[in-house]
């Protein structure tokens, strides 16, 4: 039977959720969003991620980023256009920062000691104590990748279009409008809610437990590897330290704070010196030891990251009218690293109340 679905979002996670539907043909897909790839706008968060793959779930959920990691690693190496290139990355912690994790309540398992992704990269390794930057106690390292959003976005909307998805504008004041937004005339079946942020003021339940998680970012022309990934800073909670050289002439991009419950959408100019200073302390060579004057900078750059205080949702939902909704939404700091399984599991559900349905 013919699924006529219509996907809210044209993030990492609507975009890809879009792809791997219209990968089956009994699909007919159209993704409607208020914002694009080439728009940089302060509800739209996918442009300004790194991004990378550090693995953060915990082993219970190790599937979104293990299945991703599988998927982007095959991309690396076969789809150069993809602008997604490996690069050697360095996690480094600090004990006060992990312990301040723990007692959160929402711990990040990047920083685990022994973590459960040593299995998934091939040649993961715990560094040596000299190895470790100046200031963290311990750290490891193994081969992962960073994305160039600007060019692997756009790649996700051409080969949506190769497979017939239909891509349009629409800002929807509820969700429900999105039964009457397919390219096809016809009423969507299955409507996939990728919308981000966005869901926190999208009509139709409301979900109050999404929060922004403000990123500010610097993103220098000077280059350097490899990446850096920080448990933390001394500049207190909020702010962190980490850089990543994007693929093809993309820039390094510096970081950065995570600030949960942070709507300002300016970069702040303290918090841009304190993240260049930081980084230029711990790689003096991406600056020619000239310091922050030796940074050449491209733009300062804010991101909310889609927070969500249980964590993802996906999961289905029957509305009152009977269209199917999937919600793929709240992916936080990890849309990228999780963004095809995730949208395996949205495919999945997508089969599971088709198939409920075709029994009724
Ligand atoms: C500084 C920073 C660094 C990051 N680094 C990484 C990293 O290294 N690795 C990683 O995996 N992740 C990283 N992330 C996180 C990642 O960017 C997000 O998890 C991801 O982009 C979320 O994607 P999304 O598609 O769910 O949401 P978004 O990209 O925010 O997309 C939401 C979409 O929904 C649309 N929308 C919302 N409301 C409506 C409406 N009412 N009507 C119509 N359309 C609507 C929007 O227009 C938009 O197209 C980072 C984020 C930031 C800010
Ligand atoms: C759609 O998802 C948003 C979050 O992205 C949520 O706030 C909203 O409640 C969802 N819509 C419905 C109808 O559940
Ligand atoms: C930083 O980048 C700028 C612009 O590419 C360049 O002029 C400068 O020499 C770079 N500095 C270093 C140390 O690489």
């Amino acid at each position: 039977m013919a699924n006529t679905i219509v996907v809210v979002g044209a993030g990492v996670s609507g975009l890809t959720s879009a792809l791997l539907l219209s990968r089956n043909k009994a699909n007919t897909v159209t993704v409607v969003s208020k914002h694009m790839p080439g728009d940089y706008d302060i509800e739209y968060a996918s442009p300004f991620a790194g991004a990378n793959i550090v693995p953060m779930a915990t082993k219970e959920n190790r599937r979104w980023e293990s299945r991703t990691w599988a998927v982007l690693k095959k991309l690396t190496e076969e789809v150069p256009e993809a602008g997604i290139h490996f690069q050697k990355c360095h996690i480094q912690r600090r004990k006060a920062d992990v312990d301040a994790y723990a007692r959160s309540g929402f711990p990040d398992h990047a920083f685990d000691a022994n973590p459960w992704y040593k299995d998934i990269f091939d040649d993961y390794r715990e560094q040596h104590p000299s190895e470790v930057t100046r200031g963290y106690d311990t750290g490891c390292e193994y081969t992962g990748v960073c994305i160039n959003t600007a060019i692997y976005l756009p790649w996700l909307v051409g080969q949506c279009l190769k497979n017939g998805v239909v891509v349009k504008r629409a800002i929807l004041s509820d969700i429900r409008e999105a039964k009457q937004l397919s390219h096809t005339g016809k009423p969507a079946t299955i409507i996939v809610n990728a919308t981000g942020l966005g869901s926190l003021k999208l009509g139709g339940v409301k979900d109050t437990t999404m929060a922004p998680a403000r990123g500010q970012v610097v993103l220098v022309r000077n280059e350097s590897t490899p990446m850096m990934i920080c448990s933390g800073t001394q500049s207190g909670s909020g702010e962190e330290m980490y850089l990543m050289q994007r693929a093809a002439g993309g820039g390094t991009i510096l970081g950065g704070t995570y600030d949960i419950g942070n709507w300002e959408s300016q970069p702040d100019p303290n918090i841009a010196n304190r993240i260049m200073q930081r980084v230029v302390e711990a790689r003096p060579e991406i600056a020619d030891g000239k310091g922050i004057a030796g940074l050449s900078v491209i733009r300062h750059a804010v991101g909310l990251r889609p927070w969500r205080k249980d964590g993802l949702r996906l999961e289905e939902e029957r509305l009152d009218d009977e269209t199917w909704i999937v919600h793929n939404y709240g992916h936080s700091g990890w849309g990228y690293q999780g963004s095809y399984g995730c949208a395996e599991g949205v495919v999945e559900l997508v089969e599971k109340v088709t198939g409920s349905k075709s029994k009724l």
